[in-house]
């Protein structure tokens, strides 16, 4: 008995089972076939469309390049059926994550052989056991099969760790993101964080830290103890090595926790996920918070661990409201409800390429978009 999912194919010498890997907890396809540098790109995606996963056991790089002939071929608007175009903001978001996951379905079809020691025994593979390694942990020897699409993302991943991100708001300083990790690529929240004036410098909480960076941002601006939260073993993981790293690690204390840690503290920072939706994988929960459950514990939980006079940040954009998934009214009744008022609002303009790109499905919502730090007090009735 094995207690992973595995991957069952008939192969030339008999039939074979191994370990089946996916981050989103896609199941093992049923269907296996094996493919190779003969296997056109129109077959493949035919295949992939009906639900046969594809076993490559060709060149890697001709892998790779079937994959974008057929990312090509899903790109591609049917000429009869197409859908509707979207009446609201909120049928654009429905239709993008619809298309989005049909895609992700279709080209996880190509799968990967990956030996016990993480290697990939394939004409011109790259060397990926140190990506295999960051995002699965040791070797444990048993060989698996993953999609290529999957260990592309494990071996981007990876390079981005090894580059950093780099922070104006840390002088441009890197945080380095691990795979699965919110990676603070968006930096424009922390500007608000590094300008807004702090309640006090003596200590404060960041409440799901993440890589770490506004735990970092804190005690640049000279937070003498920062109590950085998250519940994510990656997180906490990545948070500390970035901490260390940028020479925080002394003032600032990485624990485990569901949101808030023990005690109070004059200044509580958090950056919850920005639409309430639900994720599609494990990777997608520090982008989509279900039900808004991390916004309505962090506002519910501040009264109960701010100091007399103290403040609540809370980082938040607006692109929900622009999509029709939150309303302002809501958002504002959440803070009433939790006990607070809102001292005061900063704003600022995101600077991500997408904002300015009229072909993205979501770009009105997009252009629109206003990211905000709402500085909360508890309310003295
Ligand atoms: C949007 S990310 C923000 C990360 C980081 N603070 C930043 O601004 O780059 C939200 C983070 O909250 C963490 N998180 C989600 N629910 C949590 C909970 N109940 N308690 C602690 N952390 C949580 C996630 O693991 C994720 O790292």
């Amino acid at each position: 008995m094995t207690d992973f999912p595995t991957l069952s194919w008939p192969d030339t010498d008999g039939p074979r089972t191994v370990r089946w890997r996916s981050e989103a907890g896609v199941p093992a396809p049923k269907r296996v076939v094996i493919a190779d540098d003969t296997t056109t790109a129109d077959a493949a995606y035919r295949l992939a469309c009906e639900g046969t996963a594809l076993l490559w056991r060709g060149d890697f790089q001709n892998a790779r390049q079937l994959l974008q002939a057929m990312a090509r071929r899903a790109e591609r608007k049917p000429k009869k059926g197409a859908p509707k175009p979207p009446a609201t903001p909120l049928e654009a978001f429905h239709q993008h994550r619809q298309a989005q996951a049909q895609r992700a379905r279709t080209l996880g079809m190509v799968l990967l052989p990956i030996e016990g020691d993480y290697e990939i025994a394939l004409r011109r593979a790259p060397d990926a056991k140190l990506a295999c390694e960051e995002a699965w942990g040791p070797s444990t020897g048993e060989p698996s099969a993953v999609s290529l699409r999957e260990l592309l993302g494990l071996i981007g991943a990876h390079e981005w760790r090894k580059k950093g991100v780099p922070i104006p708001a840390l002088g441009g300083a890197h945080v380095h993101p691990y795979y699965g990790v919110f990676s603070p690529v968006r930096g424009e929240y922390l500007d608000l964080i590094a300008r807004v004036p702090l309640p006090s410098q003596e200590k404060a909480f960041d409440i799901g830290t993440g890589t770490g960076v506004i735990a970092a941002v804190l005690a640049a601006r000279g937070v003498k103890q920062v109590v950085a939260t998250d519940q994510d073993a990656r997180a906490l993981a990545c948070a500390r090595e970035n901490l260390d790293r940028l020479g925080y690690g002394e003032r600032v204390e990485v624990v485990e926790a569901d949101l808030f840690p023990a005690g109070r503290a004059p200044l509580v920072v958090c950056n919850p996920p920005w639409v309430p939706a639900r994720p599609a994988s494990p990777i997608e929960y520090a982008v989509f918070d279900p039900d808004s459950r991390m916004l309505r514990g962090f506002l519910g939980g501040l009264k109960d661990h701010l100091e007399p006079g103290g403040e609540g940040w809370l980082i938040l954009s607006d692109f929900a409201e622009h999509l029709g998934l939150r309303t302002r009214e809501a958002l504002v009744e959440m803070i009433v409800e939790a006990g607070l008022e809102v001292a005061g609002r900063e704003d600022i303009r995101p600077r991500h390429p997408k904002a300015s790109d009229p072909t993205d499905p979501l770009y009105r919502a997009r252009a629109a978009e206003m990211t905000s730090l709402w500085r909360l007090k508890v309310r003295k009735d």
